[in-house]
């Protein structure tokens, strides 16, 4: 489509001014074309600038998610292959889950908004439009379903990794895959698995993250105002949500590759760089009773090594929440 591919060629050079005339040779179309295409885009709320006599300019602070936008920093080979981007969607992880069958290894669904996002145990995860990234990927990994965890575990590092190139700060992660910064939440992500009646094996995965980039007060439920926070309410500047979702699916393709390749040593150094909780009093929520603890250390498979009543006891991932004594939830 011509509107992709002139968004794409202004990306490319983002910042920069491009004649219309140069615009449709390098795209083998008319002039007005172009000018049709530019029109659209920015109805769309694309901020692109029309010199008069010179060109266009798209931008730098144009922040409309876009695959073209996502696409000019991508340098992954297997996640996001597929790349779609929408507006609007239910729930990435929802409608993921719904077309595995037909969707290629790797395929990302990337959202403004959602209306029916989910978080874990059933809860809801507010997802308001152009405030955030709501983002799923499928993979169908061959695992042992002992060590889907790991997949969880290489979000929250990618999610690391992805704040600091983009927001410019370093966050902490919160066991198994809370990414905080100064105690608040910066992103929710869900890990869900399909698994084989029959032979019990894994038969796919879908990975969702929403990162909060700039998401109100109000878009946060109420019980969890005082945890929550966003990208921007610690950046120096603003965050380019392209950038951020790119930098995510690049990272991510890193450590699925660690996963995959099975050195899992790699992947829990850097996951582990990333805890600073160790050693403390934690508090371990599990059918709705509280007991207390101290965090040890994260194993080998990246479960939770902790000492309760003198005892040393090996915590699996989804089982319980941690919750540092300061924090109220
Ligand atoms: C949590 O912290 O409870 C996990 C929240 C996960 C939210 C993301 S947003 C993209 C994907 N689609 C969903 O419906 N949920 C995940």
């Amino acid at each position: 489509m011509v509107r992709d591919d002139v968004l794409a060629a202004l990306e490319q050079r983002r910042g920069e001014v491009i004649s219309g005339g140069a615009l449709a040779k390098q795209l083998g179309v008319s002039r007005t074309a172009v000018w049709k295409a530019i029109t659209s885009l920015k109805a769309d709320g694309h901020v692109i600038e029309s010199v008069p006599g010179e060109g266009y300019r798209l931008s730098p602070q144009n922040d409309v998610l876009s695959a073209a936008g996502i696409r000019v920093r991508l340098h992954t080979a297997e996640i996001a292959s597929s790349l779609e981007v929408v507006e609007q969607i239910e729930s990435t992880n929802t409608v993921l889950k719904r077309r595995a069958a037909e969707l290629p290894n790797g395929y990302a669904l990337v959202a403004d908004s959602q209306t029916g996002g989910r978080g874990r145990r059933g809860r809801s995860f507010l997802s308001p439009s152009g405030t955030g990234v709501y983002l799923s990927i499928l993979l169908r990994p061959e695992l042992p379903l002992a060590q889907v965890n790991t997949l969880t575990i290489g979000a929250a590092v990618a999610a690391c990794r992805a704040f600091e190139e983009a927001a410019g700060f370093r966050p902490s992660i919160k066991w198994v895959n809370d990414v905080l910064k100064d105690g608040k939440k910066l992103c929710g992500i869900l890990t869900e698995a399909s698994i084989e009646a029959e032979t019990g094996a894994l038969s796919y995965v879908v990975v969702g993250i929403g990162m909060n980039v700039r998401t109100p007060e109000s878009g946060f439920p109420e019980e969890l105002r005082a945890i929550a926070g966003s990208l921007e309410d610690f950046s120096a500047h603003p965050v380019d949500r392209n950038h951020l979702t790119a930098a995510f699916l690049n990272h991510m393709e890193e450590c699925y590759r660690l996963i995959c390749a099975n050195d899992l040593s790699a992947l829990l150094a850097q996951y582990r760089s990333y805890i600073d909780f160790l050693g403390q009093p934690i508090r371990i929520l599990e059918n709705g009773s509280a007991r207390e603890a101290t965090a040890l250390e994260i194993d080998d498979c990246g479960h939770l090594i902790v000492e309760s009543n003198g005892t040393r006891e090996t915590l699996f991932a989804g089982e319980i929440s941690i919750r540092l004594p300061e924090q109220t939830i």
